[in-house]
């Protein structure tokens, strides 16, 4: 098998990282094979970057270049953050397009290309990571890379409809035709690429398994939703339960029942809406007034896009109003926190918790909503409130589904969490963690990239029938 090659725009060595799925994702196919890891380093310079540094942590290896400070400002909080994440999430009140953007985009893709492809090897398999990086795969090619590869989405693609306010659209579709596997975290994403193909260039575009076929190409499309390490995240979270951070923790409830959120701070997430359905459950339920707290770290992330320094602002003034209404001397209905936490100790505070709220608007998994689940006492669960528009719950079906703009409904999750038989609150976990044992992370990354490899056989075999048909064709006409 050849040697793994990961592409992200931002690797874990950056100290600004957030952490997320992709990383989680990555980290899990790096330890179980190894390989390179490349990406940006997390800095800005004013020239362009030279060669690649490498560095080794913890056995892994990373390349990573710095970025221009404008092209990484048009690229990364303009076209990536500013278009494509607002646009592929379904926000398009939040969206915005310049062309010196879109510009910026494919520059810095060509640069990723023009670095990484020295470090290429002829047996490599090359898997390229999220919305950041959709033209990587044509630079790559127009580099004369041909070994294999693959794009995994990690966020969701979106309905026809949407994506065509993009002016760029075809663009960015014709660019995900330059790989080999392209794969997305649903059957819902992958049909709407796959409907965006038939749109473009017409019905016979699409085949048998959802493949296109395009410049005598065949580019595979596959659904892998994205999984984590249940076992080991079981342990932590019971390692973790006893730690001084955790314990201090829970000291510090003295006997109240523990709701948790833990997400990036994101308009996606439906941040906003949620503390608009706790305050609604303390209204619509005064016997839980004081018996409950609810913790919601939210770290920050992209703050030099305006859309996060506004919800920033917003979160803060509606926490407040909460607490403003409903606190007393010896009670804060919410404890919001801007800060992150070590993993381990983030494992621990889920699995202190009652209930788990993941309310995203749209989301393209939601790792936290199957960290929660693998992290709970099974023979004392908590329950997961989960929203019906995020990735997860095509497989969390015994999670308590919401609509995330549903304030009441929210609110009535959270009582019915709170208030659910044990029997039931075992059976519902039992459930969800078989799932999410069948669809880890181990089974995420191994799918893929044995799909990928498989597209070895299957392009050198394409090849050598392109060179027998120009055979046959030459004879025949002399
Ligand atoms: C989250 C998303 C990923 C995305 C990443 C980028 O983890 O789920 O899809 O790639 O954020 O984060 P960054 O901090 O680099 O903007």
């Amino acid at each position: 098998m050849g040697r793994l090659i990961n592409v992200s725009n931002r690797v874990p060595l950056a100290k600004t990282a957030a952490p997320g799925g992709l990383a989680v994702g990555v980290l899990a196919a790096m330890r179980a094979r190894g390989g390179l890891w490349f990406g940006w380093n997390g800095e800005t310079t004013g020239q362009e970057p030279g060669e690649p540094e490498i560095t080794i942590r913890d056995s892994l290896t990373y390349a990573t270049i710095p970025l221009p400070q404008t092209l990484y400002e048009r690229y990364y909080s303009g076209f990536a953050n500013g278009t494509l994440w607002p646009l592929f999430h379904y926000f398009l009140a939040g969206f915005r397009y310049e062309d010196q953007e879109y510009a910026a985009y494919e520059q810095a893709n060509a640069l990723f290309a023009s670095r990484l492809s020295p470090l290429l090897a002829p047996g490599d398999l090359i898997w390229v990571h999220d919305y950041h990086l959709i033209p990587l795969g044509e630079k790559l090619r127009a580099l004369g890379v041909r070994q294999p590869v693959g794009f995994f989405l990690h966020i969701p693609f979106p309905h026809f409809e949407v994506l065509r306010a993009l002016p760029t659209f075809a663009e960015i579709v014709r660019a995900l035709l330059a790989y080999d596997l392209v794969g997305f975290q649903t059957e819902t994403d992958r049909e709407s690429f796959l409907n965006a193909v038939r749109v473009l260039w017409g019905a016979q575009s699409v085949g048998d398994g959802g493949t296109v076929v395009s410049g005598g190409r065949t580019i595979r499309t596959g659904v892998f939703p994205i999984g984590v390490d249940v076992q080991a995240i079981t342990q932590s979270a019971a390692k973790a339960a006893g730690s001084a951070p955790v314990q201090r923790m829970m000291q510090s409830l003295v006997g109240r029942r523990l709701i948790v959120g833990v997400d990036r701070l994101d308009y996606s997430k439906g941040l906003l809406e949620r503390f608009q359905a706790y305050r609604q459950f303390l209204e619509s339920y005064p016997e839980q007034i004081g018996q409950v707290t609810f913790l919601q770290i939210a770290p920050l992330g992209r703050q030099k896009v305006q859309a996060y320094a506004q919800i920033r602002d917003e979160l803060e003034q509606s926490s407040g109003r909460t607490n403003g209404r409903f606190a007393d001397a010896d009670w804060t209905p919410i404890r919001y926190l801007n800060r992150n936490f070590p993993h381990a100790t983030l494992m621990g505070f889920l699995r202190a918790a009652q209930v788990c709220l993941v309310t995203a608007l749209r989301d393209g998994m939601n790792l936290v909503a199957k960290e929660f689940i693998a992290a709970q006492d099974p023979d004392d669960p908590g329950v997961l409130v989960l929203s019906n528009r995020a990735g997860a719950a095509c497989e969390l079906t015994e999670a308590l589904l919401i609509n995330p703009y549903d304030t009441r409904g929210i609110a009535g999750a959270i009582q019915r969490a709170l208030t659910m038989p044990l029997a039931e609150r075992r059976a519902r976990h039992a459930t969800s963690l078989a799932t999410l044992r069948e669809n880890d992370i181990h089974r995420w990354h191994t799918r893929f990239i044995d799909e990928l490899q498989a597209a070895r056989g299957r392009s050198s075999g394409e090849l050598a029938a392109g060179r027998l048909r120009r055979l046959q064709q030459s004879l025949s006409s002399s």
